[in-house]
């Protein structure tokens, strides 16, 4: 059921690679709720993805862009304004990648230079957005800003390696800019702490059924699905979440609380 919660928005979505994506579900849903937005993605992710069917269904265009390159994004932002024809109220970042996760790198063995493109892909590219976004003045007032993270950045999940520093940095990031954009001109910073989803980031960590299960039962509502999740980043950049700023929001079905749950005791039992 829709809401018309997003009516007469614009805004940028990163990070759709395919119908699993969380940026999918989050485009299809904005769609619904009267948003026009642009949709980017890495240049070999557009060659990979289907990103042109849902830009076809979402009637968005594509504008392909390296979150880590600052030309990408200048161009991005200029056109993205362009088209839609007016500032962005929102912009969702869906984006990670770490080579030492899909290389299997033991924890003792990261290579340091795949660890920093790992933080510049998944979190350094949250600040690049905003400064970009900032340099051309191309946010309208009360716009909201919204990055997608994971426990791991304050829990400690092995195979998740040097994602959990680039969680870290990510929330951190969040916080630092949404002082700063807050002041400047009342937009909001957050991310959204989600539970392990079935996508292609989320299948290429190891162990990822393991976990994916243990969470569902340490969760008394069960892991949040996609489509929760993109239900979630529609809140946030409605006008309902006006004064939620510089928060890392647990979007989890509970689990970021629980000490243990019936579920889990029954299934140990
Ligand atoms: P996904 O694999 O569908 O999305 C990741 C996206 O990052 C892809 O579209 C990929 O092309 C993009 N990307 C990678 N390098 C890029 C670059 N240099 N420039 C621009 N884009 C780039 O997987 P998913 O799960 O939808 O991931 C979206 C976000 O949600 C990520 O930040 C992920 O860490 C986060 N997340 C995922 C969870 C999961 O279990 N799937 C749990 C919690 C958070």
């Amino acid at each position: 059921m829709a809401y018309n919660l997003l009516k007469g928005k614009k805004g940028i979505i990163f990070g759709a690679l395919d119908e699993k994506s969380i940026a999918w579900k989050v485009a299809l849903k904005a769609k619904e709720e009267g948003a026009e937005f642009v949709l980017s993605n890495a240049p070999i992710a557009l060659r990979m993805g289907a990103i042109n069917e849902l830009a076809a269904k979402c009637g968005s265009e594509v504008i392909p862009a390296d979150a880590t390159s600052m030309d990408d994004l200048e161009n991005l932002f200029s056109k993205s304004t362009e088209i839609l024809g007016g500032k962005l109220d929102f912009v969702l970042h869906s984006i990670g990648m770490s080579p030492n996760v899909r290389k299997g790198k033991d924890y003792n063995e990261l290579n340091y230079d795949w660890m920093m493109k790992a933080i510049d892909i998944s979190a350094l590219s949250f600040h690049k957005v905003m400064a970009v976004a900032e340099k051309q003045d191309a946010m309208n007032e009360w716009g909201s800003i919204l990055a997608l993270s994971y426990i791991a950045a304050q829990r400690t999940f092995p195979d998740y390696s040097d994602m959990a520093q680039s969680k870290a940095v990510l929330e951190s990031i969040a916080r630092s800019y949404g002082e700063r954009l807050g002041r400047l001109k009342n937009i909001r910073v957050n991310t959204i702490s989600q539970s392990p989803t079935v996508t292609t980031a989320g299948s290429g960590i190891g162990g990822f059924d393991v976990f994916f299960d243990y969470a569902d039962k340490l969760s008394p509502l069960g892991n949040a699905s996609a489509e929760s999740c993109a239900d979630y980043c529609v809140a946030m950049f409605s006008d309902l979440t006006r004064m939620v700023t510089m928060q890392n929001l647990m979007h989890d079905g509970g689990f970021s609380t629980s000490g243990i749950t019936q579920k889990l005791i029954d299934k140990l039992s």
